[in-house]
Parts: structure tokens; sequence; C-alpha cells
């Protein structure tokens, strides 16, 4: 099988002007595999010299982030755009009908690393980066909602997304792992609370519905433990996720 990739701009490093020095800015292993400059993207760091350096701390084309940043800063500073409407039209959906806090913060939180990370496996992402924040029945239906989705529960309405045969095609089959975990947590005493992730799920983005931030400040205050230190600076296990999108292009 031979491929050909239409993307002839990049080799895998570019250069950055700051304050009049350059910056070389390498892209992530995760988005350069399969591309021919893969295994030699590494030369960016021969070209270096006076005045021309690795891209370390604050990016210029990001906002800087405050010193103790809290979650609000991430969906205002770090996290694309329709991935952030997205998360507060579902969050405002759960809200609207009913649903309790929980579900409401879950909802809120449940594509961040969408918005953040990496789409692939997005559910586990999110899940990991909140844990030692939310309540553990949160951070579960936010791993779990990656398998749940795609399986219809019609005892709550929930069909299988019409926007999935658009994305994957009429074929797709979810491989076996994903299989495996929607049955186990079908049979979790919290499989309600991932279902009702995907039930106030929106698969088609509405740009005419905006929903302010603010209208969570007080879920994110009674259900988001935020750390004294600012997440990315707490010494927890996933501490350093949240420094990865303070600084997604720090070389090393
Ligand atoms: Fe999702
Ligand atoms: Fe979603």
């Amino acid at each position: 099988m031979t491929t050909t990739s239409t993307n002839t701009r990049r080799e895998g490093y570019y250069d950055l002007e700051v304050n009049g020095e350059t910056r070389v800015v390498l892209d992530p292993s995760l988005v350069t595999m399969g591309e021919p400059f893969h295994d030699t993207k590494f030369k960016a760091f021969e070209t270096l010299r006076e005045g021309r350096r690795m891209m370390m701390g604050d990016d210029p084309r990001l906002v800087k982030m405050p010193e103790k940043p809290r979650l609000l800063d991430f969906f205002r500073f770090r996290l694309a755009k329709p991935a952030i409407n997205h998360l507060l039209q579902s969050a405002a959906k759960a809200q609207r009908s009913g649903q309790p806090e929980k579900i409401v913060m879950a909802c809120l939180v449940h594509d961040i690393a969408i918005g953040g990370l990496f789409p692939g496996d997005h559910g586990y992402w999110g899940a990991q980066l909140i844990e030692p924040y939310v309540d553990e029945e949160i951070s579960w239906a936010v791993r779990q909602h990656q398998a749940v989705r795609f399986f219809a529960d019609e005892s709550v309405g929930y069909s299988y997304p019409s926007a999935y045969t658009h994305f994957f095609g009429p074929d797709y089959v979810p491989p076996p792992y994903i299989q495996e975990a929607y049955k186990a947590a079908h049979a979790h005493r919290w499989y309600m609370s991932a279902r009702m992730i995907t039930v106030n799920d929106l698969y088609a983005f509405d740009p005419a519905t905006t929903v302010a931030i603010e209208e969570f400040t007080d879920i994110i205050g009674r259900h988001f433990r935020q750390p004294d230190e600012g997440l990315g600076f707490d010494n927890s296990p996933v501490a350093h996720m949240w420094r990865a999108m303070i600084w997604p292009y720090n070389a090393l």
C-alpha cells in the first residue's frame, strides 16, 4: 500500500520569531507519525546557535496563563472554541433537563481532551485529567462515555448517532476494547451517569446557541476541587497533563 501525504509545508519543525530571536518548534510525535519527517525532525537540534534555540516556556501565539491556572483559564485560553461551545451546550442541555449537578459537571468536561489534548480515546484522557479534582462518579462517567456513546439505549431515547454514520461510514464497528468497555459500563451501578453524558451530547454543533461559561461557575465551585497551587503545579499524578496545555511546544 502506498500513501501520499498532501501536507508538504511541514518538516516536523518550524521557526517562530520571538522578541527578535528564533525559537524552533518541534511537532509532537503524535502528529508526525506516518509522515516522512517523523524520523528526521530531530535534526532541528542541529540547527541551533546563538539567537536560535528550541521553544521552551510561553509561546507568544498563546495567551499567557495565570501563575495558578484554574479550570476556567483552560476554557478561556487553551481549549479549541468549537469544543468549548460543545461542552457548554451539552452542560446547558443537561441542566435544563433537570439533571443533577454531578451530571452537568460531567457534561461540562466530557470532551475536554478533544479541545486540549487529542481526539482519539478522548474519554480516557479527559477522565484522567480531571480525576484528582472531581467525584469518582464524574470521572468514571467521562471515561465510560468513550464506549457508551457507540451503543443505543432506547430506554432513554438514545439511538446510534447519525453523525457517526456520517463520520465513520455505515459499516464502522467499534473495536473489541470499546465493546468490552461498553459491556462492563452497562453492568455498573453508575451506567446511567455515563449514559446521561451521551444523551446530552450534541452531535451537531449549533453555532446559533451560545452559552456563557459563567453560567457554570457555581457548579464548578461545588464539583471541581481547584488545587491551591493551580492546575499543573499541584504535584498531582496528572499535573504534567495540564502543563502540556500550558506549554504545548516545550521541546523537552
Ligand atoms: Fe466525547
Ligand atoms: Fe461530546
